[in-house]
């Protein structure tokens, strides 16, 4: 491990071999040394090592300035917690209210412990996992014993646990250690002659023999003895080394006039390290006030880039050291004041201003928790949301504040914090209309069945609030986005009105992002038209919008006017950021986005993966609400491929899911999966009759927007089975409802489908040419190919051979690509019936016409074609299986076949596929 380190072989050595046992076996190690002696470098090098690796490193350190409970934690456990479906309720519930994530009874740090183990336990059977805590010496207590818990518990699990502290007081829960001893004569020579080669030789030796090894004293001394070499030759050299260290920075502090320590006060509670916001913070002049701390080496200044930085983090906790609770706090309100753009750190020094109720800086917090949550920090929202409730004097206002941190929560954790019924959140109140909300979320989430009370739940609280303004916008906002998505999952007439009551009366108050998208999901044939211009430009502007809310909102706006491409690269980065950045519900849901669009653009691998990461992220709970799309991206690529078994079984699964809470939308999605899949298999009567259960032919039912991607199974379906009627009806309704303006995916479909219903072959021709010619129709590939493939049979039945071949053979490449196999081996078929010579059983023979079937005996054979035996065809059309079976005997002689096998080739046209010409 690197050079950069004078002295350190040995270590440098053990930490190896420490790394390569931990990630095999697991395994703990302290680390333990004087201030100055290269902890924080040796475990920055572990770390860099273990990195390089493979392994997962979470890192966290105690902090002299502040140590809140269990605070420590956070940077381990917060990326692991989309995992914690592995976490029992309790040592989850457990560590949402240690992380602050969660309101609740303080919970006991042995539970806390098991949590933690175990997510990282788990995390470690995908790859080694690192933890590296540095100054243990100053971890609140309860993060110190969780770790400690942990320390005893990692072996075997290829987790890897190191620690430095500067004293061995404590250990890390049995843990070997290793002591850092000073650097040897020979190392210390190397290191001060590397960083300062001009040293006299007198000041050299004094230095060394000042130092005694230190690698933090080698490189400080210097500093001050250039400025102030007396007053260093004075210090007592019996004092032991760590103590004269810090002795040497506070007294090189205290030397200072009191302005410049105040100005190195507000430094030192500052992380920005920005000049500018100390300046504002500061009463008068920062940088000549600063001047004499930079002169004595405590600082260093870059006038031009305005940054401030101790030379060592030391200085820093030396200064804030000398300071007092009581001087600390007006440093900290001057901060809050000066850093008015930074939410974060505002809010931590809001929370440190004061120790007492304070609706002032309540009011603040909340400000600043409502710009976190707007920048997608939902954990430091409901941090500060949670402070502002503390800090609340009325009881109103708490639970406002408390049902709000409850809201965001939910998006995290998928529940509600348990007895969350804060005073001031009764019906009527502020908080009543966040804690709706949240109860929404959780329950659409979680696929809770009573799906009714809660909506009428959420539009009387909307109602209730809508004539009050102010302190209720936000929770105005929130519980009308879930009411939204809410009716989206029920699609159902009876909530939508009451929806849409609501949204019009809220009007200019609802953010364009949830207009769009209620529009636009709840019945995009009708609304979408107008409002595409507006999409579009917001679209535009996605990819500097920061909102999570927006970020999300217009996705789901676009999904079925096809924007999604133009915004894939947004999921994208919404679906792979890294875990602590994307709050779990806005993970999956972006990755459902992408999977959708992956589904369309025709790269399916991905598609398929996407698909399963989310199943797998909905954990075990089966009936999340976003397990059951995942299940239907799953059952559309398994129709798509030709995989009939997983199709039906995903398909049963979310009927019932979708039966047993009123879900429409999800049991049309199933239907979606299915009519594809009868497509496929050249089932038309099933294809047909799956797709007009979403909406009847020549319709689009309001608020059945999925009727808009099953338009090919109706009107192929319709054709095939002689429903000409209806297929002329559909195609009519789509060009009616200006389809074609949607999207090119939606012109490419329509004219399509005008094509194939067209009794006029020329006029058919027309069609599919101009269908096939739609700008960019060909980024939807499979419906590209399947408008080809459509376009090629009507080509052969019109005796135009070889333009017939071409088109299929396109057809058949596409499909070849996308490994959409049954389209495959029909684009085949058809092939063979159009090369020089080919049968053509059917050709030219309109089947319904005079002589061919009738409308009657066309049914029983299409049934029979879809494999359905004479009893079921029977049943269904209220005959004898004997009647259908004395049909069937007729029909055979008229199509030229002899069995039931040659039915469904007899009827697609299509030549039976044992025929290799
Ligand atoms: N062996 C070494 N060779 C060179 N520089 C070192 C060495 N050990 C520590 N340092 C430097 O000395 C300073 C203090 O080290 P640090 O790791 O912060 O000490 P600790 O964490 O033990 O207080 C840092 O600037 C570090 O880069
Ligand atoms: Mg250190």
């Amino acid at each position: 491990m690197g050079e950069s380190l004078r002295g350190r072989q040995r270590e440098l050595a053990l930490l190896e071999a420490f790394l390569g046992r931990s990630a095999v076996e697991g395994g703990a190690l302290l680390l333990t040394g004087e201030p100055g002696m290269g902890k924080t470098a040796l475990l920055q090098k572990a770390a860099d090592r273990a990195e390089q690796d493979g392994s997962r490193v979470f890192r966290t350190a105690g902090s002299a300035v502040e140590s809140i409970s269990f605070s420590a934690l956070a940077p381990i456990a917060m990326p692991l917690i989309p995992d914690d479906d592995v976490l029992s309720a309790a040592h989850r519930e457990a560590l949402f209210v240690a992380l602050g994530l969660a309101d609740g009874r303080p919970p006991r740090p042995a539970t806390v412990s098991q949590a933690v183990l175990t997510l990282l336990r788990t995390a470690s059977h995908s790859g080694p996992v690192l933890v590296v805590v540095d100054d243990l010496q100053w971890l609140d207590p309860f993060s110190a014993e969780v770790l400690r818990f942990a320390a005893r518990r990692v072996s075997g699990s290829r987790v890897g646990l190191l620690a430095a502290s500067r004293t061995p007081a404590g250990g890390l829960g049995g843990a070997p250690s290793h002591n850092l001893a000073a650097l040897d004569r020979e190392g210390a020579k190397a290191l001060l002659a590397e960083r300062f080669p001009a040293l006299a030789p007198r000041v050299r030796q004094r230095l060394l023999d000042e130092a005694r090894g230190n690698p933090l004293a080698l490189l400080e001394l210097p500093i001050a003895l250039s400025s102030r070499q007396l007053a260093l030759q004075d210090l007592p050299a019996v004092l032991p080394l760590s103590d004269r260290l810090q002795g040497i920075f506070a007294a090189r502090i205290t030397l200072l006039p009191q302005a410049t320590q105040d100005l190195l006060l507000l430094a030192a509670l500052d992380s920005t390290g920005d000049l500018r916001v100390l300046s504002a913070a500061a009463a008068d002049p920062v940088v000549d006030g600063l001047a004499p701390a930079e002169r004595a080496g405590i600082i260093r200044i870059d006038d031009e880039n305005h940054r401030l930085a101790f030379r060592h983090p030391l200085t820093r906790s030396a200064v804030a050291g000398l300071s007092t609770a009581a001087s600390r706090r007006p440093a900290h309100q001057s901060l809050a004041r000066a850093l008015s753009g930074h939410p974060e750190q505002r809010a931590r020094h809001l929370s440190a201003s004061t120790d007492r109720p304070d609706e002032g800086v309540a009011a603040q917090l909340e400000q600043c928790a409502r710009h976190m949550a707007h920048r997608g920090n939902a954990a430091g929202a409901i941090t500060a949301l949670t402070q502002a409730a503390d800090l609340s004097p009325a009881p109103d206002d708490c639970g406002r504040r408390l049902a709000e941190a409850a809201y965001i929560s939910s998006d995290l954790t998928w529940q509600l914090p348990q007895g969350m019924t804060p005073p001031g959140t009764g019906p009527g109140t502020a908080g009543a209309l966040h804690l709706a909300a949240a109860t929404a979320a959780t329950a659409v989430i979680n696929g809770t069945r009573d799906m009714n009370t809660i909506h009428r739940h959420l539009v009387t609280e909307i109602d209730t609030h809508t004539g009050t303004g102010g302190s209720s916008e936000e929770g105005l906002i929130a519980a009308a986005t879930q009411l939204v998505t809410m009716t989206m999952f029920a699609e159902r007439p009876e909530l939508w009105t009451p929806c849409r009551a609501v949204l019009d009366r809220l009007g200019p108050r609802l953010p364009q992002a949830l207009r769009l998208q209620a529009a636009l999901q709840g019945d995009p044939v009708r609304e979408a038209l107008p409002l595409l211009p507006e999409l579009d430009a917001a679209i535009a502007s996605l990819h500097a919008e920061t909102d999570p809310d927006v970020l999300l909102r217009i996705p789901a706006a676009a999904t079925y006017v096809d924007r999604l491409p133009a915004c894939r690269d947004v999921i994208r980065r919404q679906a792979s950021g890294p875990p602590e950045a994307t709050a779990s519900t806005r993970r999956i849901l972006a990755q459902l986005y992408l999977s959708l669009d992956a589904f369309g653009a025709g790269t399916w691998e991905e598609a398929r993966l996407t698909a399963q990461q989310c199943l797998a992220a909905c954990g075990r709970a089966e009936g999340r609400s976003f397990a059951q799309v995942a299940k239907y991206h799953i059952a559309l690529l398994a129709a798509a491929t030709g995989d009939a078994a997983t199709t039906t079984a995903m398909a049963r699964e979310l009927k019932s899911w979708g039966t047993a809470r009123g879900a429409r939308l999800v049991r049309s999605l199933a239907r979606h999966a299915e009519a594809l899949a009868a497509a496929g298999r050249g089932d038309f009567d099933a294809a047909y009759r799956d797709a007009a259960a979403i909406s009847p032919p020549g319709t689009f039912a309001p608020h059945a927007p999925t009727a808009l991607w099953v338009c090919l199974e109706l009107v192929e379906g319709a054709v095939a089975t002689g429903r000409h009627e209806a297929a002329r009806a559909h195609a009519d309704a789509m060009l009616r409802y200006r389809l074609p303006e949607f999207s090119p995916r939606l012109a490419l479909v329509s004219y399509g489908c005008a094509a194939m219903a067209s009794g006029d072959d020329e006029e058919a021709i027309r069609l599919f040419e101009r269908a096939l010619s739609v700008p960019q129709a060909d980024c939807w590939p499979f419906d590209h190919a399947r408008v080809r493939l459509a376009y090629g049979r009507r080509l052969r039945r019109a005796s135009c051979r070889p333009e017939s071949r071409a088109q299929s053979q396109a057809a058949l490449a596409t499909f070849e690509t996308l490994d959409a196999r049954p389209w495959a081996a029909r684009a085949a078929r058809e092939l063979r019936a159009a090369a020089p010579g080919g049968r053509m059983p059917t050709a030219g023979r309109d089947l319904t016409g005079p002589g061919a079937l009738t409308r009657h005996e066309l049914e029983i054979a299409q049934l029979a074609a879809g494999g359905h035996t004479n009893k079921q065809i029977g049943e269904r059309l209220h005959l004898s299986p004997r009647t259908v079976s004395t049909h069937l005997y007729r029909i055979f002689p008229k199509l030229g076949i002899t069995s039931r096998a040659a039915l469904r080739d007899a009827l697609t046209g299509e030549p039976p596929s044992g025929d290799a010409r």
